[in-house]
């Protein structure tokens, strides 16, 4: 009796014990056949998405033509190029290059040789590993100002959050509130920072940089009544603000704002069209006296530069501080004004001259009346001549700087084109109207790591 009683509790053991044998075995079949499956899954996929290994891909072992054969090499390498693995460290150094007035279009046209340039036509940006594209639209805001996006984009803060100018500034706006740019945010991070512009220094960009408020330029037009309640123009702002002031390279245009009395000259007249001093003022003596206050304190090496051979002649990495203000407009109306190559190079040799880290902001500004061809080959020269520096990251954003209104929204280039075989039926006047109205991008190219 005691037997069979303990027979029966050592079966009901087992069994208990089977079942949850065959339990542990059942997962364990079930997770290697999902591990299968995954791998399997991960293998094509691989396979289908990543092209991880070039050498395997069916197509490249083809017989093709050798005209074919040059673009397939081609791919083929920049497909490696943007597979190489990166590590993850952050740059020491960053160099942002910004075009203003080229886009897509312009570059896909440019791209191709013309009659009397002969071989590859590919710029230095071709062969950068990275590219994105960025849409040109700004539905959030009505009309969409350069000056809005300028800040948007260079404080990192959405269109609507950008804040309004005042006409009456007596209602002090709350400085510890306002967003500061990226090159504010740089010297609070200890790197060594720089602008060069071939617009006026008191553009939309160095407006956006400079963390200036409201639109005027200058003192000319600006409302009595603004003056009066406390507002000062962007000049104003820009020179005297923390971040100019703690700017070691600042090269541009734009004298006639800085400063009420400038010389005019046949090569570089005064720009009638852009605003004009007239209060008396010499910010840029005030930026001198400044800085000689500042070397009371602690050596420092700096100048004030105003001609191209001053700057050419210069020893730029024995500087701390460099103010280049190299026409009375837009470089563009100075025909004497340096080249971007030159201003880049020396300020990169202040920039460099405690071998810390820098951000450095350049801006090309190409006005619709310039060749634009031109200016990209001046741009193509300039980065061709950049020392390969490492630790540092170069992006390139080209943009035409035009930033349409919602109703031409992104949407609009979706419908277009589920629209097509309609719209091929209009008249050609109203398709070309259409192509022009569909939002362009910009793109940004980007080397370095
Ligand atoms: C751009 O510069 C590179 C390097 O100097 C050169 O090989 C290339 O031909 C240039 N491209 C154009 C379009 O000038
Ligand atoms: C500015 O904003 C801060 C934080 O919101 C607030 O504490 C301070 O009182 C404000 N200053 C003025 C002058 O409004
Ligand atoms: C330029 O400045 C550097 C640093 O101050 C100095 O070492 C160098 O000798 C200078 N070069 C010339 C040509 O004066």
């Amino acid at each position: 009796m005691v037997t069979t009683q303990r027979t029966k509790e050592i079966c009901q053991i087992i069994r208990l014990k089977s079942t949850q044998v065959f339990l542990v075995a059942g997962t364990c079949l079930v997770t290697v056949m999902v591990t299968l499956l995954c791998i399997s899954f991960m293998t094509r996929y691989e396979v289908e998405n990543e092209v991880a290994n070039v050498a395997d891909v069916d197509y490249w072992r083809d017989k093709v033509a050798p005209s074919q054969k040059i673009w397939y090499d081609k791919g083929i390498d920049e497909l490696n190029e943007a597979l190489r693995p990166m590590d993850s460290t952050y740059p020491r150094s960053v160099r942002i290059f910004v075009v203003q007035g080229i886009d897509g279009r312009d570059l896909a046209a440019f791209r191709f040789p013309t009659k009397d340039s002969q071989g590859s036509s590919n710029f230095v940006w071709d062969h950068f590993p990275h590219l994105a594209r960025l849409e040109n639209s700004c539905s959030q805001q009505v009309p969409c100002q350069v000056a809005s996006v300028s800040r948007t984009l260079w404080s990192g803060i959405p269109l609507d959050k950008v804040p309004e100018s005042q006409e009456d500034c007596g209602r002090v706006f709350n400085a510890t509130q306002a967003p500061i740019s990226i090159l504010r945010q740089a010297q609070l991070a200890g790197l060594r920072t720089g602008f060069v512009t071939t617009q006026r220094l008191t553009g939309s960009t160095g407006a956006a940089l400079g963390n200036t408020n409201g639109n005027f330029e200058c003192d000319e037009r600006m409302p009595l009544s603004s003056i009066r309640s406390g507002c000062k123009d962007i000049a104003h702002q820009l020179m005297s603000g923390e971040t100019v002031q703690a700017l070691n390279v600042l090269i541009g245009g734009g004298r006639q704002m800085l400063s009420s009395l400038v010389p005019k000259t046949k090569y570089d007249p005064v720009d009638e069209l852009l605003c004009e001093s007239n209060d008396g003022r010499n910010l840029l003596k005030d930026w001198r006296t400044q800085k000689l206050r500042e070397s009371k304190v602690k050596p420092i090496v700096f100048d004030l530069i105003q001609r191209t051979d001053e700057l050419e002649s210069l020893n730029a990495s024995s500087f701390d501080y460099l103010m280049g203000v190299m026409a009375n407009g837009d470089l563009s109306g100075n025909s004497k004004a340096p080249s971007l190559t030159l201003m880049v190079q020396k300020s990169l040799k202040v920039l460099n001259k405690y071998q810390q880290g820098y951000l450095l902001i350049v801006e090309q500004f190409i006005a619709s009346n310039m060749n634009k061809r031109e200016q990209l080959q001046l741009l193509n020269d300039t980065l061709a001549n950049l020392h390969e520096a490492q630790d540092t990251l170069t992006l390139l954003l080209m943009t035409n700087a035009i930033y349409p209104k919602a109703s031409l929204d992104v949407s609009e280039e979706t419908e277009a084109i589920s629209l097509l075989a309609g719209i091929f039926n209009e008249a050609e006047s109203e398709i070309q109207k259409r192509l022009h109205q569909i939002p362009s991008e910009s793109l940004l190219f980007a080397q370095g790591e």
